[in-house]
């Protein structure tokens, strides 16, 4: 197998999973810095997959990974098909879309399907005295809805299989592609 016909079939996989919800790389751990330089990670349902190396997220602009990512723009993607025994790691540069035709798209797309998601009336994260408190959601509106889009300048596969396990990076840079087999 080719570097690049390796790279093809990992990628593929990340296709799959922005269609099929069922899809092991359908959730994925995001890691963020936050103020203290400590790193979170939190799952997220992967929403997009465009250009070989851009991930989208959706979220509520409350959060806290939204206000980590606004401070250090740092941000590590990290997939796991327990079936093949493929883990993909990302890393690279996050961004807040919180209004354009961007937006609006993946709103009517995608969002909008699950508004309960983005517009609960208590913050998230707040301290309540009962879980029924965050049940009331403002569901006619849509301003806490916003996409996390992460950029990737780093990715690397590990592929198990039995003793003879392949491991390749890809770094992009300036939209180049350098690709290496890496040991195990
Ligand atoms: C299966 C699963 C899927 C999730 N998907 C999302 C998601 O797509 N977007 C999101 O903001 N939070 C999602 N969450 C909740 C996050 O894991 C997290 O608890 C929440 O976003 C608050 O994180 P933060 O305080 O670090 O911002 C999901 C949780 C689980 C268990």
């Amino acid at each position: 197998m080719t570097l690049t016909e390796a790279w093809k079939h990992v990628l593929n996989r990340v296709k799959e999973a922005v269609a099929d919800s069922d899809h092991p790389f359908r959730f994925v751990a995001l890691a963020t810095i936050d103020k203290n330089k400590r790193p979170q990670q939190r799952t997220v349902v992967l929403r997009d997959f465009s250009e070989e190396s851009t991930f989208m997220i959706y979220t509520d602009s409350r959060s806290d990974k939204v206000g980590e990512i606004r401070e250090s723009d740092s941000a590590s993607l990290l997939f796991y098909d327990d079936k093949e025994k493929l883990q993909l790691r990302v890393t690279g540069r996050a961004s807040i879309v919180k209004a354009g035709e961007e937006y609006k798209r993946h709103w009517d797309n995608g969002g909008s399907s699950s508004p309960h998601s983005y517009t609960s009336v208590v913050t998230p994260g707040s301290k309540i005295e009962n879980p029924d408190e965050a049940f009331n959601w403002h569901l006619e509106s849509t301003p806490n809805f916003c996409l996390v889009k992460i950029e990737a300048v780093r990715m690397e596969f590990l592929q198990l299989d039995g003793v003879r396990h392949i491991r390749s990076e890809k770094i992009i840079r300036n939209r180049e592609e350098i690709l290496h087999w890496l040991a195990p």
